[in-house]
């Protein structure tokens, strides 16, 4: 019999993306069944999401029929429906409560809160529904951490419980006061503070057998205060069961040898077809058609975490006989879009910015730019910088959690990008000059290109590691009923 995990999250591409959450859950669970199919472990992940009226399904879907969950208000039906996507079954559950709002998430907590707290009670009620014993449970963030906790409230034997941290700082606040109408109480924990025990991460935190950082650097970054949140001494008690494991990316759907959103297809020995995508995303924004001025891109939700404010101000800091151009591409704060929109104005030789979110332009941005700026205040795995090496844009980043892993620092020369540690506008300045001054130097940009384009950023090596985290979780179980 196949070992079974559920997998559980709030989004999935292509069903629906928010963030980076739905790329992982859209991607990870298929890419570990075709791992553990190559390598011969008989290991099924299957995945369950919310019916969120927004959902965007590409066939339509199976129903399976539905079960009862009861709450202290009474009973609610859950319908399940069924359908596959990239080498993984997603299961849909769709009710009142679930889908109570269009999309994963409102601008609502108390919503949010109730729709996934409920959506955990019909997650563990739902392997009965379809006759599977389940071995691993697998949650996602704050949304459905909540279903470990009450899993926990189960007799043994009862599923394994991992948590992925794809971002400590959104710890379901405001949903605290939706809780206790769905039976939970909160989690005592010695080192968890009194102000996080009704708090959905946390909670969950405190159910899992093992926690997965997105990344071995996030990892250890959020066992201290500048990034624990509050919570670095509760995380640090649970350190021994804490596993970094990065992600990847779809390098079938990003794969710049046949990406059909490019004006060039180029690999790694054809460096020279690359510069005509260069050429086509300075047409399409207007920007001068010169090949030789180094051009930087960001693509990027517009937000404090990702260090745009920083941006800016390093931009203005660069030296006025120094050419560059610059794209930013993304959607997000308001008072960013509007410091995006003043420095357009200020330079209208050299800065554009797209404020949308437009998939064929991020894929010809990445393809054309030379410089791919990133100076995230932290970014626990990151995937732009996955793609941008991929495409041959060598990285201009903050050395934090992922980009940190998934860099080799050291610049065209000796590296893949350029990793800086402090985050003020003076350092990412200086950081992007020293990478303009290796730009000029076409031998040396070239050789770090390669050696950009030629890493594995594929997700063989993260299922594997989750693969080995699963099998060591019910390893470890055994022993413990042995003893
Ligand atoms: C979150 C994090 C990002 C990570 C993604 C997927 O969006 O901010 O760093 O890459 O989740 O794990």
């Amino acid at each position: 019999m196949a070992v079974s995990v559920l997998y559980l999250a709030a989004e999935a591409d292509p069903f629906i993306k928010v963030g980076g959450l739905g790329d992982v859950a859209g991607t990870l669970p298929g890419e570990i069944n075709l791992a553990a199919q190559q390598s011969g472990i008989q290991l099924q992940v299957e995945v369950v999401i919310p019916y969120h009226p927004a959902l965007h399904l590409p066939t339509s879907p199976d129903e399976l029929g539905s079960f009862q969950v009861r709450t202290s208000a009474g009973q609610e039906e859950v319908t399940v429906y069924r359908v596959g996507s990239r080498n993984a079954t997603y299961y849909l559950l769709s009710s009142k409560t679930i889908s109570s709002t269009p999309s994963a998430y409102s601008s609502d907590d108390l919503m949010d809160g109730r729709k996934y707290a409920f959506f955990s009670l019909a997650a563990v009620a739902f392997p009965a529904f379809i006759n599977h014993t389940v071995e691993i449970i697998h949650a996602n963030d704050w949304h459905t951490a909540l279903t470990l906790y009450y899993l926990k409230s189960k007799p043994e034997p009862r599923p394994k419980a991992v948590l992925s941290i794809h971002n400590l700082a959104f710890l379901g606040g405001g949903t605290s006061a939706a809780l206790p109408a769905y039976g939970f109480q909160p989690a005592h924990e010695p080192f968890l503070p009194d102000w996080a025990e009704m708090l959905p991460l946390p909670m969950g935190i405190s159910a899992a057998d093992l926690i997965v950082p997105v990344s071995p650097g996030y990892a250890a970054e959020i066992l201290t205060p500048e990034f624990g949140c509050g919570l670095e001494a509760f995380l640090n008690s649970r350190k021994t069961d804490t596993k970094g494991i990065v992600n990847g990316i779809d390098t079938t759907t990003w794969d710049p040898s046949a990406d059909p959103y490019l004006s060039s297809n180029f690999t790694a020995s054809t460096l020279s077809d690359r510069s005509e995508n260069k050429s086509a995303i300075q047409k399409i924004t207007g920007l001068q058609l010169a090949p030789e001025i180094p051009l930087l891109a960001a693509i990027s939700r517009l937000d404090y975490q990702k260090g745009i404010d920083v941006l800016f101000e390093a931009l203005l800091l660069l030296p006025a006989d120094v050419p560059w151009q610059c794209i930013l591409l993304g959607t997000g704060n308001l008072g960013l879009e509007e410091q995006a929109k003043i420095l357009q104005e200020k330079y209208p030789e050299k800065f554009r910015a797209l404020l949308t979110f437009d998939n064929p332009l991020a894929h010809q941005i990445y393809a054309g730019a030379d410089i791919f700026l990133m100076p995230s205040r932290y970014e626990p795995c990151g995937i732009s910088q996955l793609i941008s090496q991929r495409y041959g844009a060598l990285p201009v980043a903050r050395a934090t959690g992922g980009l940190k892993d998934t860099i080799f620092p050291g610049g065209a020369a000796t590296g893949t990008g350029y990793l800086f540690t402090k985050l003020d506008a003076a350092t990412l300045a200086a950081t992007i000059l020293q990478a303009i001054k290796d730009y000029n130097n076409k031998k040396i940009w070239q050789l770090g290109q390669k050696r950009a384009m030629s890493m594995d950023v594929s997700w063989r090596s993260s299922a594997n590691l989750h693969i080995q985290a699963y099998l060591q979780l019910l390893e470890n179980s055994k022993h413990m009923e042995a003893v």
